[in-house]
């Protein structure tokens, strides 16, 4: 079966507020963006055209006022409700009936990836046809979350959620690519202490079976997490320099869609038509110039 893709863009934001008020984290501006463009960008690299976006009941309208059905870039854009933010794991069975088997990459609203062969890790990732994959980071601050324990020849000895003592510096990403057991696996976890479903409990029934793939992204790859006023203005300068110096775009789904042959050059006409007057619409013209 085909993979599909989950993008997790509910949440209280409260990190942001009172920005997060009035609007979801995940329509917040990462330079010329919506922040949810990155990760979706994200799972159509990974090949994915039929995706479920997961929001809160009142931010719903706002997403697909955004992207609609998803057929401006060959999509197929399906919005699910959160009715309450309960953890990350709760994802898998929110889209149980969606995924109807299906083996799934999910990926955070509020995660952007960007590094050189990027497209190809992906790519290994959805070619594995059992168990599951997660991406490692090299993080400062481990404690803030997923952790990965490994033993001294370097196999993964246990996943942790925020830990006081963290047993090493390498972080869980937002992108989990596992197969079509993962919303059966969700119903066997119990909420944490804090109240809600944890994805690393999900992830520890993978592991355990040894069907867990970790794969490191090294030093060449930028793993940006946006959920604080700091790391959302850094988020946007870096990606604003990445765009003026090597005039490339970051996460644009148009280009994408376009270059992947999911849209013709007619479609990115209208697109960058429609977007004349933005820096974003300027670069869509430049592709087809
Ligand atoms: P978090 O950053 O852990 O939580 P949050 O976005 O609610 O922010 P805060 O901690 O400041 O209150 O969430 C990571 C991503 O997952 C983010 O894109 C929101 C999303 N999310 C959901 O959609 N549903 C949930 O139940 C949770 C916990 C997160």
């Amino acid at each position: 079966m085909k993979r599909k893709g989950i993008i997790l863009a509910g949440g209280t934001g409260s990190r942001l507020w009172p920005i997060t008020i009035g609007v979801s984290k995940q329509l917040l501006p990462i330079y010329d963006k919506p922040m949810i463009y990155y990760p979706l960008s994200v799972l159509m690299l990974s090949g994915i055209r039929e995706i479920a976006i997961i929001t809160t009941p009142e931010d719903q309208p706002q997403f697909q006022k955004l992207m609609g059905c998803g057929r401006q870039w060959g999509l197929e854009l399906t919005y699910i409700v959160q009715p309450e933010p309960k953890g990350l794991a709760q994802a898998y069975l929110l889209t149980r009936e969606y995924l109807a088997g299906a083996p799934s990459a999910m990926v955070l609203g509020d995660n952007i990836f960007f590094g050189h062969g990027l497209p190809e890790l992906l790519a290994a990732a959805d070619s594995k046809s059992s168990g599951g994959t997660v991406f490692a980071h090299h993080v400062n601050d481990p404690e803030r979350y997923g952790v990965i324990d490994f033993d001294t020849s370097g196999n993964v000895t246990e996943i942790v959620e925020k830990p006081k003592e963290a047993p090493s510096n390498y972080a869980v990403t937002g992108l989990y690519f596992l197969d079509g057991r993962a919303p059966e696996f969700a119903t066997e976890v119990a909420p944490s202490a804090r109240g809600e479903f944890e994805i690393t409990d999900l992830l520890e029934r993978y592991r355990v079976e040894e069907s867990l793939s970790v794969v490191h992204l090294g030093r060449g790859f930028a793993w940006l997490d946006t959920g604080t006023p700091g790391s959302l203005l850094d988020a946007g300068n870096f990606v604003r320099t990445m765009t003026e110096r090597q005039g490339l775009q970051v996460g644009s789904p148009d280009e994408i869609a376009f270059r992947l042959g999911w849209i013709n050059e007619d479609r990115l006409h209208q697109q960058a038509d429609a977007f004349k007057k933005s820096t974003y619409g300027q670069h869509l013209r430049s592709i087809l110039d």
